[in-house]
């Protein structure tokens, strides 16, 4: 009787859930999936919480399909209707297969601007389109869910994948992603908010231990994933490989489940980040990390073998279940939606250079020696950057684009004129070189302007190190840059450094020798159309830093912290590392013993100076803030407000940030903290526009590790209306009457 039962149940449900395209499928409520998941067998639960590799098995034992490139996804159960979902990276773009056997047809996605860059813009509409073209692809191309955005901290300029990740701050961060998320989810794909957390450094990634307080984890590493999660609801978050005092983060109750959905309410599944061997599996179901990537098959039988052997309940497995196939059945695939391959890369392009355009930042300009006036001009271009620029960073994250714009390419159709005896020069050499005085007098003579580009990459799998030719010039680039810049300046002519980098390098040693410095970043596909947009004054740039520029590299407060000179990295030794040493500091773990003072929160506070601070960037205008107002609303609301004129000669956009000074208490507190931004409209000459931030006294608390709560205290506050952390233009003082104390019970 009991089977006619179940077979009637599973008739039921095959009858709910017949595979995409047979025929119209009704809509789906959560009270079916409970439906569902009574129909399920064990192993077929067991298989969806373990990932399916491109080309993985099913439950069935069929092969599965899956779109070529794509990292993962999860299986198909056919018996119920349940299909696949394929995962794609990453952060700068969809990154799966450029070519296919069989077809002609290539499958090229656009490369967007890097995360740090899209944070530069601080305009969350630009982002929110990025997002909404990014999904797209997704879409277009037959996938479900982006591995995107990573919001880990910029804790050290030398972490590998800072270019995926936005900024040291972690309220800019969360601002960003929730923009980010809210444009990929708009297209009807979902997103997996990444790497859950503290995954701040590559080096023994997968081993290493982050000890870090209870209030920095708080304040400064949870923060950006609380604002994204809660103002944006991603539909997946990956787990990160480290551990977080002790526990390993997909095994972590306290964060995935406490912290993630009791305190944030996160109503989507956690997947783990791509782990080649099985940790404790049981351990990580019951922590509330639902699916185990990129899946091992030996899973699928440790969750059916905990089942019997009572370490895991059926209750936990079917939790995990029901939590995936309400997201599941949100896809593109379960929808059967006929994808095109064809997404709009020509239009996408275009919003890549609009976006990158927004992110440049224009870090030094003496005696407006920008923008180029004269087309005509005779441009000498030095660095191999200027021929061939990074357009983004390596690892998961890279895209495969095609078309790269160069710098060189867009100046020649800009119609400048530029020296081709150097591009040989460059074309002919694969290795660090010098361009000696003799060569650099020559271009003096015969060119007006010297543009020199210093190009950087890094990425995934490799922290980057405190040496000359990563953090610091290389002995020849120095030589080149001095050589070229005493040759000009004795010939009463200029010098630009174009900066394409991922992230922050030592520029104090070398900035005099510029007349003018812009950063790019790693521009994505249009990165060379960028630059000379910025050039030529086509678009006046607006970027601001998302990260402090140190004076010197020991002057960052986690410099001793950091593994900034480790050679190997782990992923290259494979799962068992014969050199990882449990014991070894900032390898087998790592101090967070900076706590909180992460970037301007430590420079501004202890007033240590900085080549660049954080929020710095100029303009080819200026601009004036006047009539600074801060409202008490209802509940804790406050607005703050504030008129910018542009008080220059050319149209141009400011960005305010809003920093608020607390009053002094118990806690020590940094001198200021970011708690709002707001990018005006573009504005002519004379023009002005009243811009208004909101905020609340939640965003204004402090973590205290004593009451383990979030506490607002009473007494007056400063907030301050900034061109950038260092330069505050209009300041308003508002109370705060009654303090506010929000107590936690889970602890990291
Ligand atoms: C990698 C990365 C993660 C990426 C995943 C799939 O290990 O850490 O960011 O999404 O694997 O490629």
């Amino acid at each position: 009787m009991k089977r006619i039962c179940s077979l009637l149940l599973a008739a039921l449900c095959a009858q709910v859930f017949i595979p995409a395209g047979a025929q119209s499928r009704p809509a789906v409520t959560d009270s079916k999936v409970e439906d569902v998941v009574k129909a399920m067998t064990l192993h077929e639960k067991a298989t969806l919480l373990v990932g399916v590799y491109s080309y993985g098995r099913n439950p069935d034992g069929t092969t599965r399909k899956a779109v070529p490139g794509a990292a993962g996804g999860s299986a198909e159960i056919s018996r119920l209707g349940i299909p696949y979902a394929y995962y794609t990276d990453g952060p700068q773009g969809v990154r799966i297969n450029p070519t296919r056997k069989g077809t002609d047809k290539t499958f090229y996605c656009t490369a967007f601007p890097i995360a740090t860059m899209m944070a530069s813009t601080w305009n969350t509409d630009i982002v929110r389109e990025v997002g909404e073209a990014m999904g797209n692809e997704v879409l277009e191309y037959g996938n479900d869910i982006l591995l995107a955005p990573a919001i880990n901290i910029h804790r050290n300029p030398l972490c590998g994948r800072n270019f995926e990740y936005y900024s040291e701050d972690p309220f800019l961060a969360g601002k960003v992603a929730a923009a980010a998320i809210q444009g990929v989810q708009s297209q009807g794909v979902g997103t997996s908010l990444k790497h859950f957390a503290v995954n701040s450094q590559e080096t023994f990634r997968r081993e290493n231990d982050a000890r870090v307080s209870q209030r920095a984890v708080r304040e400064i590493y949870l923060k950006g994933f609380e604002i994204a999660v809660k103002e944006a609801r991603p539909w997946t978050i990956m787990s990160a490989y480290n551990q977080i005092n002790g526990v390993t983060a997909s095994e972590h109750h306290a964060l995935l489940t406490e912290v993630l959905r009791d305190e944030w309410g996160f109503d989507g599944f956690v997947m783990t980040d791509w782990t080649d061997f099985p940790r404790n599996t049981a351990a990580q179901i019951k922590a509330g990390n639902e699916q185990l990537m990129p899946g091992l098959e030996v899973q699928v039988e440790q969750i059916e073998e905990a089942v019997k052997n009572g370490t895991l309940t059926m209750a936990d497995v079917d939790l995990a279940v029901t939590r995936m196939l309400r997201i599941l059945f949100r896809t593109p695939t379960f929808k059967g939606y006929k994808y095109s391959n064809a997404p709009d890369l020509a239009a996408h392009a275009k919003l890549v250079r609009r976006a990158a355009d927004e992110g440049a930042v224009l870090l030094k300009n003496e005696g407006g020696v920008l923008p180029l006036r004269d087309k005509n001009a005779k441009v000498a271009l030095f660095g191999f950057g200027s021929y061939k620029i990074y357009q983004g960073g390596t690892g998961s994250g890279n895209v495969h684009t095609t078309g790269i714009v160069n710098v060189y390419d867009a100046l020649v159709e800009e119609g400048f004129r530029v020296h081709e005896d150097l591009a040989a020069v460059y074309d002919g050499v694969k290795i660090d070189f010098k361009i000696g005085e003799k060569l650099a007098k020559l271009r003096a003579a015969d060119c007006d302007i010297a543009i020199f580009t210093i190009r950087r990459s890094a990425g995934e799998f490799v922290d980057r190190r405190e040496i000359k030719g990563d953090f610091y010039l290389t002995d020849n680039e120095r030589a080149s840059l001095t050589n070229v810049s005493e040759a000009f300046h004795k010939a009463g002519k200029k010098v630009i450094v174009l900066l394409n980098t991922g992230g922050v390098i030592e520029t104090v040693s070398w900035k005099d020798m510029a007349d003018a410095i812009l950063l790019p970043w790693q521009p994505g596909v249009e990165a060379g159309h960028t630059v000379v947009d910025i050039l030529t004054g086509r678009c006046n740039p607006s970027g601001r830093l998302p990260m402090t520029w140190p004076v010197a590299y020991n002057d960052i407060p986690s410099s001793k912290n950091f593994p900034s000179n480790f050679e190997g990295n782990s992923w290259k030794k494979g799962p068992v590392r014969d050199s990882f040493d449990p014991n070894k500091r900032n390898e087998g773990f790592t101090e967070y013993e900076e706590g909180i003072w992460v970037g301007y929160r430590h420079f501004a506070t202890f007033g240590v100076p900085v080549s660049f601070p954080f929020g710095y960037g100029l303009s080819y205008t200026t601009f004036s803030y006047s009539d600074p107002v801060v409202k008490a609303g209802k509940k804790g609301a406050f607005t703050a407000s504030v008129t910018v004129t542009n008080t220059g000669s050319v149209p141009g956009k400011e960005v305010v940030q809003l920093y608020v000074s607390a009053p002094k208490g118990t806690m020590e507190k940094p001198l200021r903290e970011l708690k709002g931004f707001a990018k005006t409209r573009e504005l002519a000459p004379g023009e002005s526009q009243t811009v208004t931030i909101s905020f609340d006294t939640y965003g204004l608390a402090s973590f205290d590790e004593a009451l383990n709560a979030w506490v607002t205290d009473a007494g007056q506050y400063t907030a301050q209306f900034a061109a950038s952390v260092e330069d505050i233009r209009q300041s308003a003082s508002f109370k705060v009457r009654k303090a506010s104390v929000v107590k936690l019970s889970a602890k990291l």
